[in-house]
């Protein structure tokens, strides 16, 4: 019988310090997150000094209880898979300082997970079955991308935000009319009071690429000079013609490759009017579509785990000059 492999996972790129236990990539034995939001939200937005802060005070008590519930040693641990990038610098150095450490101590071997790639594993961990080729949107506060994922560490991107990530969008819409940080999961609850009334500007692009400020300003703009508009039915409407957008393209790409599989992963996938969206494209297409559960749509570790092991079973390994890259990009090989 073959032995089980167990990898660590550590995320802290941006305002959620987590650590997790997964087995053979695919089951979670623990997955502990400890979120900022209540601590950033007085300020509107993630603060990254305050982040980093936190990671540094927290973090070793989240690695202890993510050993503890998932009824392991660190002795029994085959890898270290830590987020080095893409996110803030010195949240990710937290993380990356912390998982070189214990990999020291431990001698265990070290592996260096994209953010992104990892929100892409996430759905590994939700569904057992599902295995590449398949096309992702990759739909996150942060980013915003239309992925062809050929293999577990083969990608090729298809398509891009030009300006602001979804989420960046959801949450500068929902500050300023006045639903309070992160906004996404407002906009989400008040639009379901509202109706998609109000006519907002789509932007659609010649090729698979994104462009969300031309809706983003439509809605400060109109905001400004209606103060009194139904902020509900700003929300439904906003919704709906980011909707369309992602519709748009995901219709475009799969036209053109032909993918019978659609995954959606980031924050925003957490998104019930999109998920409804794709769950009707679904039904009237040959397309399967896939979206990780709630918890592991947002930050964790228990995707940074899962895509860790492919890398790992791949005999990929991280030194311990491995550096953290704010801005590194799906598949970049690692800068030292
Ligand atoms: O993936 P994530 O945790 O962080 C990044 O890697 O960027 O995504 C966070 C983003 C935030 O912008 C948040 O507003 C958005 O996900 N989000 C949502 C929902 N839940 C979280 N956006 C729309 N609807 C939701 N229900
Ligand atoms: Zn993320």
């Amino acid at each position: 019988m073959k032995k089980d492999l167990l990898i660590m996972g550590i995320e802290t790129s941006c305002d959620e310090t987590s650590v997790s236990i997964v087995k053979n990539g695919r089951k979670i034995l623990s997955n502990i997150i400890h979120s900022q939001i209540n601590i950033h939200e007085e300020y509107g937005g993630v603060v990254p000094e305050i982040a980093s802060r936190c990671h540094i005070e927290i973090i070793n008590n989240i690695m202890k209880k993510a050993l503890k519930e998932a009824n392991v040693t660190l002795n029994q641990i085959d890898g270290i898979a830590v987020t080095h990038g893409p996110g803030l610098v010195g949240a990710l150095l937290v993380g990356v300082s912390y998982a070189k450490g214990l990999s020291f101590v431990t001698g265990k071997p070290l592996i260096a997970v994209n953010h992104i790639e990892g929100h892409i594993a996430g759905n590994y961990l939700t569904h057992e079955e599902l295995e590449p080729p398949f096309l992702c949107l990759v739909i996150s506060g942060g980013h915003t991308y239309l992925v062809s994922v050929i293999s577990y560490q083969n990608f090729e991107m298809l398509g891009k935000t030009r300006d602001d990530a979804i989420g960046e969008a959801f949450d500068k819409v929902a500050r300023v009319i006045g639903l309070g940080y992160p906004g996404g999961p407002k906009i989400d609850v008040l639009a379901k009071q509202g109706q998609p009334c109000i006519k907002l500007p789509v932007t659609h692009l010649n090729n698979l690429d994104f462009s969300f400020s031309g809706i983003k300003t439509a809605i400060v703009n109109l905001h400004h000079r209606n103060p009194n508009i139904d902020k509900a039915d700003l929300c439904a409407s906003f919704q709906k013609v980011i909707t369309e957008m992602l519709v748009t393209n995901v219709k475009k790409a799969i036209q053109q490759y032909h993918f019978d599989k659609l995954v959606i992963a980031g924050g925003v996938s957490r998104n019930s009017y999109i998920r409804n969206a794709f769950d009707e494209f679904a039904k009237n297409t040959q397309v399967n579509v896939y979206y990780p559960e709630p918890v592991l749509c947002t930050d964790n570790a228990a995707m940074i785990a899962a895509c860790g092991y492919y890398q790992y079973i791949n005999g990929e390994r991280a030194d311990l000059k491995l550096n953290a890259i704010p801005n590194l990009k799906i598949q970049e090989p690692i800068k030292e």
